[in-house]
């Protein structure tokens, strides 16, 4: 459970099932629609695919899951905005306001468009940010924010974003020195992946932190689960047991 004092606990989610479980966890203090679900979802090689029409069956979905939760205390749900759906503060506002009817409590955005977020904002929107490695504009998955003139640029747009009104920043893909030297200087969060340890709080793509896919290690990635293993032997099993008549059995066949 997360105290005030904790770090804050952030996990992506697409799907109504895994947002119960999420929910019933008690750990989390926000689940994320991500983008990420055009490639772990759709299998796509980047997170450009994705539109309205995707995330808000996706949002609407978890925001169902949560629901059907009974604990006390939900995790905010946090819905990402897909690419070219706030090109323009008047267009992010029809998209945004599509996304809270599905249920978002905050939407996300990528990169410095601080006019966007302070029409969200005028508008009483809750929005988080989202700098570094902003995969709708960079392709090449690498850390950022190597250089000096890169670090001050990045150090530049968190400034901007806190000051137009965002609630947390995601840190993707940054030098740990850097995640630490934007978190203390500005007051609200940060949420970290591939960040360090010095963000204020820390978010995984649930099928990576699942194990899910072997063959996606990066470095910064730990994971918690071989879902990958344990849910291919639960499957052979299954087909076994049909294959060999074990399944259905008398216990689980109507009399
Ligand atoms: O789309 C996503 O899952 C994200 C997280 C990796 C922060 O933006």
């Amino acid at each position: 459970m997360s105290a005030a004092l904790n770090k804050l606990t952030m996990v992506t989610c697409y799907d109504a099932t895994f947002a119960k479980i999420c929910a019933d966890a008690e750990c989390f203090d926000y689940l994320l629609v991500g983008d990420s679900l055009g490639m772990v979802i759709s299998g796509e090689s980047s997170t450009t695919k994705v539109g309205m029409k995707e995330i808000l069956h996706h949002a609407s979905a978890v925001a169902r899951g949560l629901q059907s939760s009974k604990v006390l205390k939900k995790p905010t749900l946090v819905v990402d905005m897909p690419i070219h759906s706030y090109e323009d503060p008047d267009l992010a506002l029809e998209n945004a306001k599509l996304l809270v009817r599905a249920g978002a409590d905050m939407v996300k955005v990528e990169g410095d468009v601080s006019d966007v977020v302070k029409k969200l904002r005028d508008y009483k929107i809750r929005v988080c940010g989202h700098i570094g490695l902003t995969p709708q504009s960079i392709q090449d998955y690498k850390v950022q924010g190597r250089s000096e003139l890169e670090a001050e640029r990045l150090l530049r747009e968190a400034k901007n974003l806190e000051k137009a009104g965002v609630e947390i920043l995601v840190l993707e893909m940054l030098p740990a020195s850097l995640a630490k030297k934007i978190t203390e200087s500005i007051q609200i969060p940060t949420v970290g992946i591939g960040a360090g340890v010095e963000c204020s709080g820390q978010v995984l793509v649930l099928y990576d932190l699942l194990g899910f896919n072997p063959d996606f290690k990066p470095k910064f990635l730990k994971t918690y689960l071989d879902g990958y293993s344990l849910i291919k032997i639960a499957l052979q099993t299954y087909a076994a047991d049909v294959q060999e008549s074990r399944y259905p059995s008398d216990e689980t066949s109507f009399k």
